[in-house]
């Protein structure tokens, strides 16, 4: 695998390989790599020439300074993960390589950056698309890959790809599991014994909610249920549990075609995210 921490060296190897005819394939992630990362570099593999994968673990997304301190950053061991997962190219760029100071542009991605995560992480979509934006400038891929773990994302760089026209397809990979449920996530690391075992109520919450759908309760009694069994739960707090449609994220209607539950919850010190699609 190569490694590369300036864009100016990335595009010369990316621009040669291009020349020759090869796709690229692109995973962006913060590093802190599990199998949840892996699947994704797994299917870019499946679906283009070269597989690039970044780790740069971004402030402007951060809303809160703790979080971003304590985010994990076991480097050695990540390009270990990447050599054996047959990864091509790694770019882990400092922060000045990839910021210019104090950048304060913007992309207006409307609703999306109020409702949800939100809400609840202010800022912090304007961050990911400033930095997946840059990313997908300097790596230039055919296909970018992302994780339904964070669907929201998902939505939010789709609609960046409109507004922007960029031109690559947007994959979006299902989500990786302990064998117990709990969503893969390099925050994982930050619980406790406790917290392990409470934090399995996210998804027990979103498997019982999807299957009490499909018997055919509504989505207010599917909705209070699941949030009802959370709040129950030691040591956690519900930030949200919302069934939502799968395309705007606004409150699902009986009648919507897409229906996604998605619930975030504090466990402990730790704040997890997770979500299953109902329909
Ligand atoms: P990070 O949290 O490192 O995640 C990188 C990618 O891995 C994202 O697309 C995420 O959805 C996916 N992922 C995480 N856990 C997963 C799981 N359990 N199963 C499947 N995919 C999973 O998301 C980010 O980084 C950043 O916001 C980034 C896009 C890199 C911009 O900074």
């Amino acid at each position: 695998m190569k490694v590369f921490n300036t864009k100016n060296a990335l595009k010369e190897h990316l621009n040669a390989l291009r020349a020759a005819g090869k796709t690229v394939g692109f995973v962006p992630t913060m590093g802190a790599l599990h199998q949840g990362h892996l699947s994704l570099l797994e299917r870019a593999r499946q679906e283009c020439d070269v597989t690039v994968c970044s780790i740069f673990v971004n402030p402007t997304q951060f809303n809160d300074p703790k979080d971003l301190e304590k985010y994990p950053r076991p480097i050695e061991a990540d390009i270990e993960k990447l050599e054996a997962a047959g990864c091509d190219v790694l770019f882990n760029p400092e922060v000045n390589e990839m910021y210019a100071g104090n950048e304060n542009w913007h992309l207006d991605i409307g609703e999306l950056e109020t409702l949800l995560e939100g809400k609840f992480r202010p800022g912090h979509y304007q961050g990911v698309t400033q930095v997946v934006n840059k990313l997908f400038s300097i790596v230039e891929p055919n296909k970018a890959f992302f994780g339904q773990k964070d669907y929201q994302q998902v939505m939010v760089i789709r609609r960046m790809i409109q507004l922007l026209d960029a031109p690559v397809e947007l994959v979006m990979c299902p989500i990786e599991r302990e064998p117990d449920g709990l969503a893969m996530s390099s925050r994982n690391i930050h619980l406790t014994e406790t917290d392990r075992r409470h934090a399995l109520v996210l998804s027990q919450a979103l498997f019982e909610a999807k299957s009490s759908f499909e018997k055919g309760a509504t989505l207010n009694d599917v909705q209070s249920h699941a949030a009802e069994l959370i709040s129950n739960e030691g040591d956690t707090q519900l930030e949200y549990f919302e069934l939502a449609d799968g395309n705007t994220l606004k409150p699902a209607q009986a009648g919507s075609d897409s229906i996604v539950a998605l619930v975030a919850a504090q466990v402990g010190k730790t704040r997890l995210i997770d979500n299953v699609i109902i329909r």
